[in-house]
């Protein structure tokens, strides 16, 4: 079907105007008088609609009428020309009804709030909200593999199906093809006569496999999708979410510190001077001075702190805060928030967690207590990245797992990158979502993916 995109219309517009072009889209809004009726188009390319103006008399009235409803679906001829109120505006001659759109159309209004339109996640793409909220989150995919493809990362496609749990915490969702009342005996009797053989699940993170691919490939990245039953109901956790997992070779913790730094400064310049008209509907509309703050994250270095002077800082604020703060216990967003958002007021690094908190893989510090791990912290969310030295040493990773009551029998290949030719290596996990959330000002997970699968909610 020729026609062109209202983006290109308004980006070339010196040279598509007074020329007379074909434009699809859906009715967003319409008005009528006795002798102009006006109607704002929305083809999904770009937030600005194309007003369509029709004179009555010079377009046939029984093509005019059926157009003239909120969600209709339109082919529209007519000239593009310039306008005092829009910059321009098609001025119609002909208009094709592609689908009609009956009164329970649920989008008649201008505004919905979120939460209605979460109830309807089919339609809601075809709001502006959500076109902003997709248009950054498909810029900023494409940042992420800019960033790594330039700077000789490869790309490699971690297992969605996996029998290992790489973050130990008993989060996976099981994936099996055997019948629902199944009487089973044993385990071993249920999941040996199960597709694999054996107890299968959906990945929550594709570091162990990363890593496998990195001591080889010396530099890879991973983006896809991870998995989790976590029956936290918050506003930040979904149980199917996208990751982003760089793991390097050769590289400490200081090291990969710098590297995700210098990647989350790229990543949000890029979509700043990319989504431009984006980040303004986001300030002006979900949270004012977002673009001020974006500005100033790409300018400034952000924070560091140990986990240890972090506990400090937290007992010296004499906050009343719901969870205890105590050496040894981990973070609640409530501490997370205060570091970042009171404290230091930019993103920080906390440092050099107590290893009982954090999963086996991460390095263990000289202390005895601590790893090399850090977590990246931003005003508004709290942990945006999981980031973390890995144990290079067999033995020390071998007795951190045996500790967990981790059967090691199942870990022989990771086993094995140590075993044969072990280097220093360090990673992170950023969570898609999360930096998206970060980046709009979008309060809510739910909002920033197409179908959020959360708990109780698929
Ligand atoms: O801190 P996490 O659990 O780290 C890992 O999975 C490591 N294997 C990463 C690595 O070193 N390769 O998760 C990483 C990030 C978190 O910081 C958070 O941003 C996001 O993933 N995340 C979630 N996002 C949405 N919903 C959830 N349920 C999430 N759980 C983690
Ligand atoms: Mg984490």
């Amino acid at each position: 079907m020729k026609h062109v995109d209202v983006k290109e219309l308004f980006e070339k517009a010196e040279y598509y105007q007074s020329k007379t072009v074909t434009v699809c889209g859906w009715v967003r809004t319409w008005r009528d008088s006795k002798s102009i009726a006006f109607i704002e188009l929305n083809d999904g390319t770009s937030l600005k609609n194309l007003q369509l103006v029709i004179e009555k008399g010079s377009v046939d009235d029984n093509e005019v009428r059926p157009a003239m409803v909120v969600g209709a679906a339109l082919k529209v001829d007519g000239e593009f020309i310039p306008s005092e109120r829009n910059g321009y505006e098609l001025s119609v001659c002909k208009i094709e009804i592609l689908g009609g759109c009956p009164q329970d159309y649920p989008l008649q209004k201008k505004h919905h709030t979120l939460e209605f339109l979460r109830s309807i996640p089919h339609l809601r793409p075809r709001t502006k909200f959500f076109e902003a909220v997709f248009a950054v989150r498909s810029r900023l995919a494409y940042a992420i593999h800019t960033y790594f493809q330039e700077h000789g990362y490869k790309y490699v496609h971690t297992p969605i199906i996996t029998g290992s749990d790489c973050e130990g915490a008993g989060e996976m969702f099981r994936v099996t093809t055997q019948p629902w009342n199944l009487a089973a005996k044993s385990e071993a009797e249920y999941y040996g006569g199960d597709f694999f053989g054996a107890k299968a699940g959906l990945t929550v993170s594709g570091q162990l496999e990363g890593e496998v691919a990195a001591m080889g490939l010396g530099k890879i990245y991973t983006f896809g999708p991870t998995f989790r039953a976590e029956h936290s109901n918050t506003t930040r956790h979904a149980a199917e979410f996208w990751q982003i997992e760089p793991e390097v070779c050769f590289c400490d913790l200081n090291d990969i510190i710098e590297i995700a730094e210098d990647f989350i400064k790229f990543i949000i310049k890029d979509v700043v001077e990319n989504c431009k008209e984006e980040i303004d509907f986001f300030d002006e509309r979900i949270e004012k001075g977002l673009k001020e703050k974006l500005n100033n994250v790409i300018q400034s270095d952000f924070g560091k702190v140990t986990y240890t002077q972090a506990v400090k800082l937290l007992k010296d604020s004499k906050k009343d805060f719901k969870f205890p703060v105590e050496w040894g216990s981990d973070l609640q967003t409530e501490h997370e928030r205060y570091l970042t958002e009171e404290y230091f007021k930019k993103p920080v690094f906390v440092t050099d967690y107590p290893a009982d908190i954090k999963a086996f893989y991460m390095k263990q510090n000289k202390d005895n207590k601590t790893v090399a791990a850090t977590d990246l912290l931003v005003p508004g969310i709290g942990e945006i990245i999981g980031c973390s030295e890995r144990e290079a040493d067999l033995e020390k990773l071998k007795s951190a797992m045996t500790k967990r009551g981790m059967q090691l029998d199942a870990y022989t290949e990771y086993l094995d990158t140590r075993k044969y030719g072990s280097v220093p290596h360090s990673g992170f996990g950023l969570g898609f979502e999360r930096i998206i959330m970060y980046i709009t000002g979008v309060q809510n997970i739910r909002d920033t993916l197409l179908y959020p699968r959360t708990v109780g909610s698929l």
